[in-house]
């Protein structure tokens, strides 16, 4: 469901910046809500998210020189952020445009060396720091771009992987593969049921008879790079060595729960055994999730979404008041499917499965109470699953 203003208004600006080019086309990349599987990228365990039809929309055309120029509709008070093929660093000067410089770093990293740079408008309608993988959303963006304009034979699969690899080596931020891969990967209706282990994948239709995905936004910014992430998957790691010691595991996300149950004493440390603890189960929650949608028990669908917050919030602890507060409210609205925070946490949204009847209350009564005890509003859209990245 491409929108025409927001392509209309990327193209104009392009002209508008850098000049009337018969070569520019226009190109768009979605955002993404994961419905569960949450913090189990990193730990070889299962994710279920799909792609939106917000994103980010793209305008870009070839140059004859070596100059890489950005321009951001949302941020236009920045105007033109100019560098080079030859000055691939990360910079803070350089701002948002490390991320789709980052991908061009990790394209040359491959052996995709670009014969030229390009001019680049992006325009997105994804909340920045919602948690909806904005950034995930331009690096894939950039990558399909990439692909377009210089012909690079690539998959969708390794434009995620590329994404990930400008992110975690680039950009600073350890991030597992769920988001660039729901971004490259989406299909319309569809969720992706993803093995993060070996990346085996299958599409699962969502066919939410009489009900929608409502997303809420605390607005409370957050960014990965500053948050406790890294923390959170050093820790996993630690454990996994710990109990690698004992037991023949790649990841945590090969344990069953009685395995866990049978050998968390081997992690002492409460903390650790607690953050090995949500690995484990979340991963089996996701599993056990996706079974019940494909057998069309959504009510149990939705109570493994609830019983998914209380562990990121008890055991993980990655939610915070803002995001409780929201799950919270949510769970006491009849006609609440289902909702729990999505995405990495400390801020940004949580998804929710409403049914048709009882979203215009929820919306009122989350977001009334919401203001009561955070003292600013929260945002709610509802919103459609959508594609991957498209030329439009
Ligand atoms: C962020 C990361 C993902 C994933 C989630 C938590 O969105 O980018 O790789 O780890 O957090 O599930």
């Amino acid at each position: 469901m491409i929108n025409q203003e927001m392509k209309k208004a990327v193209l104009d600006n392009f002209e508008k910046v850098f000049g009337k080019n018969d070569e520019v086309k226009a190109y768009f990349a979605p955002g993404r809500v994961n419905l569960i599987g949450e913090h189990t990228d990193y730990n070889g365990g299962h994710v279920f998210p799909c792609a939106l039809t917000i994103g980010t929309y793209g305008a870009a055309a070839k140059r004859n020189d070596r100059k890489l120029r950005f321009y951001s509709v949302n941020q236009d008070r920045l105007g033109v952020i100019e560098s080079s093929l030859d000055d691939l660093k990360p910079s803070d000067k350089a701002g948002w445009t490390n991320y789709p410089k980052g991908v061009v770093w990790a394209f040359e990293k491959r052996g995709m060396k670009l014969e030229s740079g390009f001019d680049m408008v992006i325009y997105g309608n994804i909340p920045n720091g919602s948690g909806l993988s904005s950034s995930a959303s331009l690096e894939v963006l950039t990558g399909f771009i990439l692909r377009d304009i210089f012909g690079f034979e690539v998959s969708n699969q390794d434009l995620a992987l590329i994404g990930q690899y400008s992110e975690n080596n680039y950009n600073g931020c350890n991030c597992g593969i769920m988001d660039q891969f729901a971004v490259a990967m989406g299909k319309e209706d569809n969720a992706i049921f993803l093995d993060t282990a070996d990346l085996s994948f299958e599409y699962a239709p969502i066919s939410l008879e009489g009900a929608k995905i409502v997303i809420a936004n605390t607005n409370k910014k957050h960014k990965l790079t500053d948050s406790q992430y890294n923390a959170r998957r050093s820790m996993c790691e630690e454990a996994l060595a710990v109990l690698q010691r004992s037991l023949d595991i790649k990841t945590l996300g090969d344990l069953s729960i009685e395995e866990f149950e049978a050998n968390k004493n081997l992690l002492t440390d409460p903390d650790m055994q607690r953050k090995a603890k949500h690995a484990v189960y979340e991963n089996q929650r996701t599993i056990e999730a996706v079974k019940d949608l494909k057998a069309g028990n959504i009510e149990h669908f939705g109570e493994l979404m609830k019983q998914s917050h209380v562990s990121l919030r008890d055991d993980y602890d990655v939610t915070g008041i803002e995001l409780d507060t929201l799950a919270q409210e949510a769970w006491k609205i009849p006609g609440v499917i289902g909702s729990r925070m999505t995405g990495g946490g400390f801020g940004g949204c949580t998804v929710s499965i409403v049914r048709d009847e009882a979203i215009e209350e929820f919306k009122k009564t989350v977001g009334e109470n919401y203001r009561k005890k955070i003292g600013y509003d929260a945002t709610f859209y509802t919103v459609e699953i959508g594609g991957g990245p498209e030329v439009i």
